[in-house]
């Protein structure tokens, strides 16, 4: 097998191009997914059951369906009903961060109720509403749980993007595609590819590690 280290070389700035436009995309559907996930969880975790209804079917309706047909849905369906010209890198946030808020919800539902119900009650009983108690006592303790499973979505995010390739979104995948059509060819294109995805996922790793680790001697104070 030959290598040809010219086409990953002539290739490059646009490799890096789409690597930008991958995590800034990537950044911007969890932190949209963050916002919109707590609301979901907090709806979910309603007394009331016709309140707990729609949220729930949102995380089964995102959860149980493929991201690449959602993408699709929106940028060809839904988007166009409000813009005349569709992007698909506003699509392709869009649909990263609808997806992602699902499995936030259950991310955030988890940690808040492996929070023990004693903290509740002590709450409870020094006068604070529910709501005053959720804010102050439980959320807090809540956040620091769900750090580490927040750092696994982002980098399943990571991944996911390159489903943009098909909206033509010019992310990381799209250009691997674009250099493998050009030159009729796999190998360079795609391992190119693949190698920078991995520095990626292997980096935020290495950050979620670092933290986890702060968090671990922040409790020891
Ligand atoms: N490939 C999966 C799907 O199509 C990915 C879902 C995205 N996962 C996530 N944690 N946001 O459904």
């Amino acid at each position: 097998m030959d290598f040809h280290f010219e086409i990953v070389q002539d290739y490059m700035p646009f490799f890096l191009k789409g690597m930008a436009l991958t995590v800034g995309v990537s950044l911007a559907g969890v932190l949209i997914g963050l916002l919109l996930g707590l609301l979901i969880a907090l709806g979910k975790m309603s007394s009331n059951q016709w309140v707990r209804l729609p949220f729930n079917i949102y995380i089964n309706v995102f959860r149980g369906t493929p991201l690449l047909v959602q993408l699709l849905i929106i940028h060809f369906g839904i988007v166009p009903l409000f813009m005349a010209q569709s992007n698909p890198v506003v699509s392709l946030v869009i649909g990263l961060s609808l997806n992602s808020a699902a499995y936030i919800a259950e991310i955030f539902r988890a940690g808040i109720q492996s929070i023990d119900k004693g903290q509740m009650e002590a709450a409870r009983s020094l006068g604070m509403t529910r709501v005053q108690a959720m804010k102050l006592v439980i959320l807090p303790q809540a956040v620091k749980r769900v750090i580490p499973p927040l750092g696994n979505e982002f980098i399943v995010l990571l991944k996911e993007s390159s489903l943009g390739s098909v909206l033509a979104a010019p992310e990381l995948m799209y250009w691997g595609q674009a250099a493998a059509g050009q030159y009729i060819r796999v190998w360079e294109p795609y391992l190119t590819v693949a190698l920078i995805y991995l520095v990626l996922t292997l980096s935020l790793t290495y950050l979620m590690n670092y933290i986890e680790r702060r968090m671990k001697t922040d409790d020891l104070r």
